[in-house]
């Protein structure tokens, strides 16, 4: 059971984002993208969501491709995507916030049960249920945005940058649940992150991304050399 995206290209007009992007996670895993801003980790998740085409390479879910599906076909083959700034509704309440999204996934029984077991994750988020999204704070606005792709019942969860704008306690937390995801419901996680110090105690692998291509893919004992990888992550090595 594996999410996999190899070589991939994808251009905004003439402008190559990505030129040669292969990155593969397993169930069960967390998988961290990092790289320099515009080295093209937000093209790639949004490639693999189905929201850009791809020029080359190939994108498959448990050995079938996922090119040609629209978002929404992706969802319900289990592919969620957190996208960068959380794009919560913010004039929404919080319930509906995750009642919305789970139109957008199967259409199924079962949709109640689906929250109360979120809200068990997010206790903030029950707290806050009736409110306008809009009035959470940065931290809770990002469980949210984590709950709410969750509503599709997933395998796969694709999160970008989800420290962005949190303070590092938040931060902490975040990550913590995303952990604590993986452990209950084997969610596999590809999350981008600029920074390779927050992911580095969480990945089962980093892949460095730079001018649009994975240079690099670090796992097991590799990912504690860390000047290694911070040399790679500077382009100082390949
Ligand atoms: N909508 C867009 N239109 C044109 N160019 C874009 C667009 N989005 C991103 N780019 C460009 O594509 C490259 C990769 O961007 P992006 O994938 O957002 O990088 P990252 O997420 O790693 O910061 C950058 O050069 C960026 O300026
Ligand atoms: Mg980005």
């Amino acid at each position: 059971m594996t999410l996999a995206i190899e070589h991939l290209e994808v251009s905004y007009g003439r402008l190559a984002a990505v030129r040669d992007a292969t990155v593969t996670v397993a169930s069960g895993e967390i998988v961290a993208l990092v790289g320099p801003n515009g080295a093209g980790k937000s093209t790639t998740l949004l490639a693999a969501a189905g929201a850009l085409q791809p020029r080359g390479g190939t994108i498959t879910l448990d050995g079938a491709s996922l090119l040609g599906l629209s978002p929404e076909q992706r969802v319900r083959r289990d592919l969620a995507m957190v996208p960068e700034g959380r794009e919560i509704f913010r004039t929404l309440t919080v319930a509906e916030n995750l009642t919305v999204a789970a139109g957008a996934g199967r259409a199924k029984p079962g949709t109640a049960e689906v929250m109360d077991e979120l809200l068990a994750l997010f206790p903030i988020l029950r707290e806050r249920l009736r409110q306008p999204a809009g009035q959470l704070s940065g931290g809770e606005q990002q469980q949210l945005a984590i709950a709410r792709a969750l509503m599709t019942r997933p395998r796969y969860l694709l999160i970008d940058e989800p420290s962005l704008g949190l303070a590092p306690l938040v931060v902490k937390r975040v990550y913590e649940m995303l952990t604590e995801l993986r452990r209950r419901q084997g969610l596999a996680i590809l999350v981008v992150e600029q920074s390779m110090r927050r992911v580095l105690s969480v990945a089962d692998k980093v892949c460095v991304m730079r001018d649009g291509r994975v240079v690099a893919t670090f796992a097991g004992e590799d990912l504690s050399d860390r000047r290694r990888l911070e040399q790679v992550y500077f382009g100082l090595a390949d």
